[in-house]
């Protein structure tokens, strides 16, 4: 099968970064643009992150674009478990690629429009942080849409309650009034909620076999979990740091590993307890058409074995 057009909108952010060198070293994803927002951290250094991450895996290829420094509408919102860095205390090698002088909504537009006239496959657009990129991308021009293979996003919580209030996960928090945006676009969609989430626990013992791999980049990734290690057994079911992000890129890699269900989603702009909150109508009680494709589990020792397979890469 081809390469996966794909652009990765990220807001670096410690499981975004190993992510992203995931996805650079997936032989399954061609990465034609790194699009950033705000989201765990600041505008500034997640972009600082972005290029230093593409700088640890020896890539001057893709281009960066910076995106929105807020969200839409609500006050700005941080992240919680990335330290001030965003990478915690992660010493990342310095940047070799200047930020794009185009907008990360200027350049997601023409992207899309290049794919809807036909020029370029569909644009697989992996979102891994807040959505407000992917909203003023999609915003500009309804017609956008025809070029967008899917949109695939780590973002949600079902039945497992939010991470950052009882019913919210953070990237549609961040910014709920784009995430509503995003999804009554049409646009296919693919998510992977913290229900599949929390099933990719980078565990102690998975660390310690990601940390044997030869080379910098696994020694990154072993400090990066080390850090983002939750400690909280009670909460996800054993040690360890749930592997947010790099579980959508797996998905794009290997969706066989995962299971999926297709619902209606929508997202919850009302001030107050569910402010933020993904609502998926399982049983088809509303009558709404389904519009995301909802990953609700994995195989996790393959997902691990093929973080492994793909990391080593760089070695
Ligand atoms: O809720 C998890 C998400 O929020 C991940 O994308 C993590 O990087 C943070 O942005
Ligand atoms: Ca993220």
């Amino acid at each position: 099968m081809a390469p996966i057009a794909t652009v990765i909108d990220t807001d670096p952010g410690v499981d975004d970064c190993i992510a992203l060198l995931a996805a650079l070293a997936s032989p399954e994803i061609d990465l034609r643009a790194i699009t950033v927002t705000h989201g765990n951290v600041e505008l500034g250094p997640a972009l600082e992150n972005a290029r230093r991450i593409c700088a640890l895996a020896g890539r001057t290829d893709v281009p960066i674009h910076g995106g929105a420094a807020r969200p839409l509408l609500r006050a700005p919102y941080r992240g919680k478990f990335h330290g001030r860095s965003g990478v915690g205390p992660l010493e990342l090698p310095s940047p070799e690629v200047d930020v794009s002088a185009e907008h990360a909504a200027t350049a997601l537009a023409r992207m899309l429009r290049a794919a809807a006239r036909g020029d370029t496959p569909p644009l697989t657009i992996c979102t891994i942080g807040p959505l407000t990129n992917v909203a003023l991308a999609l915003a500009q021009d309804p017609g956008l849409v025809a070029g967008v293979a899917r949109i695939a996003m780590m973002g949600g919580a079902f039945q497992a309650g939010g991470n950052r209030t009882p019913s919210a996960e953070f990237n549609i928090l961040a910014d709920p009034h784009a995430a509503r945006i995003v999804f009554a676009s049409g646009a296919p969609i693919v998510m992977a909620p913290l229900d599949v989430t929390h099933q990719a626990m980078a565990t102690p013992a998975r660390v310690e076999t990601l940390a044997r791999l030869p080379g910098r980049v696994a020694a990154a990734v072993a400090e990066l979990l080390a850090f983002f290690d939750r400690k909280d057994p009670a909460r996800y079911g054993s040690q360890g740091a749930p592997l947010h992000d790099p579980t959508i890129i797996g998905w794009l890699a290997r969706p066989d590993l995962f299971r999926v269900r297709r619902a209606p989603v929508e997202i919850c702009i009302d001030e107050g307890p569910a402010f933020g909150q993904t609502i998926a109508d399982w049983w088809g009680v509303t009558g709404q058409t389904a519009n995301a494709d909802i990953l609700t589990g994995l195989d996790a020792d393959a997902f691990f074995a093929w973080l492994g397979e793909t990391l080593g890469r760089y070695s």
